[in-house]
């Protein structure tokens, strides 16, 4: 059976996840309305969320145009989130008209939905939503949806935005890296973003030191990461200009806002592979 086949399936309406909590911070949408009091801590305590997220959404938008124009023709979406505006089969088809889509998240919503657009738009020969987990890089290679669209002796674009928090330095974050890398053809490219207080301002340093228990509750805790360890993830690959920097500051499109107090907790880099 395909992984686009409808299965019905058992939602965790308890416990917000990264997932549904993203997808609010974008579009305002509540999901569940159980997911209501964490989002309205997450507002009160971490103020800058809503903004680090449209932020790092854009990026996800300007890194798929960057690699089309780079000639990539099928993309690997990984941790995709709800889909939303600017899903990557859409911004990529605005340059590469029969561009071809994987998606892979493990959030049950995530998935659910994607697969219900992509069934309603019937672009299903061309992309798929793929139940995997990052931590699982076989699994996602492996699959029959990846393996019917992925064709592995040509380039690819790996996205991995924002994903990596969710993900512990017990599972080796660097390594499940390696392993996509070890996969994909020369020419390929990755995008990745990482949400860091490096170099946070004081008032945000702050507002997550006091609002910390806030992601105890959510269903997977956040790992943070400084620039040195984001930097480990591009291991192999050559960094595009001009290299990490914020998701803000990374080939904008609209003018920087220097003054924008989001903008520093989000690193970001495209590499490409030799
Ligand atoms: C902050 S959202 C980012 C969504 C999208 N990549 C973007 O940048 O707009 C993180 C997504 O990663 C997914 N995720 C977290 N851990 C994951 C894992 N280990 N494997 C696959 N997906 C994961 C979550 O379910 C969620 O949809």
């Amino acid at each position: 059976m395909s992984s686009n086949d409808f299965e019905p399936r058992q939602l965790d309406t308890h416990k917000p996840s990264s997932a549904r909590i993203y997808h609010h911070m974008i579009t305002g949408e509540v999901i569940f309305e159980s997911d209501l009091p964490f989002i309205h801590r997450l507002y009160a305590d971490i103020p800058f969320y809503p903004l680090w997220a449209q932020h790092n959404r854009r990026f996800l938008g300007r890194a798929v145009r960057y690699m089309a124009g780079k000639g990539i023709r099928q993309f690997l979406d990984i941790g995709s989130g709800l889909p939303t505006g600017g899903n990557t089969h859409e911004v990529a088809r605005e340059l590469v008209p029969d561009a071809r889509v994987v998606y892979v998240d493990n959030d049950e919503e995530a998935i659910n939905r994607a697969r219900d657009l992509l069934q309603s738009e019937q672009v299903l020969d061309t992309t798929a939503m793929v139940d995997a987990d990052l931590r699982d890089p076989a699994r996602i290679l492996e699959h029959p949806d990846t393996q019917r669209l992925i064709d592995f002796s040509e380039p690819v674009g790996l996205l991995v935005v924002s994903v990596l928090p969710w993900v512990t330095d017990a599972d080796e974050p660097a390594a499940l890296i390696k392993q996509l890398r070890d996969a994909v053809a020369p020419g390929s490219h990755i995008a990745m973003t990482h949400v860091s207080l490096e170099d946070a301002g004081q008032k945000i340093k702050e507002q997550v030191a006091a609002g910390a228990a806030v992601f105890t509750d959510a269903s997977t805790p956040v790992t943070l990461r400084n620039r040195n360890q984001f930097a480990t993830f591009f291991e192999g690959w050559t960094m595009a200009e001009p290299g990490i920097t914020y998701a803000t500051d990374w080939h904008p499109d609209q003018p920087v806002d220097t003054d924008d107090y989001a903008r520093s907790c989000n690193f970001a880099a495209v590499g490409s592979l030799p």
